[in-house]
């Protein structure tokens, strides 16, 4: 028998090539679980302990437009204290990257 185990199946998906219409979103939700949801939840709505404690806002009730959304990936935020709050992903991802990640976040919006 040469079952492989749900796990390494469900890897070897993961890391697989995407192509169709769907997979763009697909990778860029992962990117999205990845990278966000611990402070901005799965859904945007910051309900995680961290968003919590830092008082994320809820993504889905964001007005700022796309281009102060892309800043925000590439630059993170401080508080007045120079304090982190989000850390900056510039270093992390495409500028391709970045957009896709812009553009999920505006469509989490209602
Ligand atoms: C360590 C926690 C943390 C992580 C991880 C994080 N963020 Fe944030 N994010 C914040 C906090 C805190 C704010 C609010 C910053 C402020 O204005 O003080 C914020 C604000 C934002 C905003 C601006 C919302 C608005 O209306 O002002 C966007 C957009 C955003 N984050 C997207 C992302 C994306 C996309 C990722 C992943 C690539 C991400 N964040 C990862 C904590 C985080």
């Amino acid at each position: 028998m040469h079952r492989l185990p749900l796990v390494s199946l469900l890897a070897l998906t993961a890391a697989a090539p995407l192509s169709g219409a769907n997979a763009p979103a697909a990778a860029i939700v992962e990117k999205f679980q990845d990278h966000c949801a611990s402070c901005h939840g799965p859904d945007g709505r910051a309900r995680t302990p961290a968003g919590r404690k830092l008082g994320v806002k809820d993504l889905t009730e964001s007005k700022i437009p796309e281009a102060e959304v892309v800043r925000q990936i590439l630059d993170g935020a401080a508080d007045a204290n120079g304090k982190p709050r989000m850390p900056p992903f510039r270093e992390k991802f495409t500028a391709d990257e970045v957009a896709a990640l812009a553009a999920f976040v505006l469509a989490l919006r209602r």
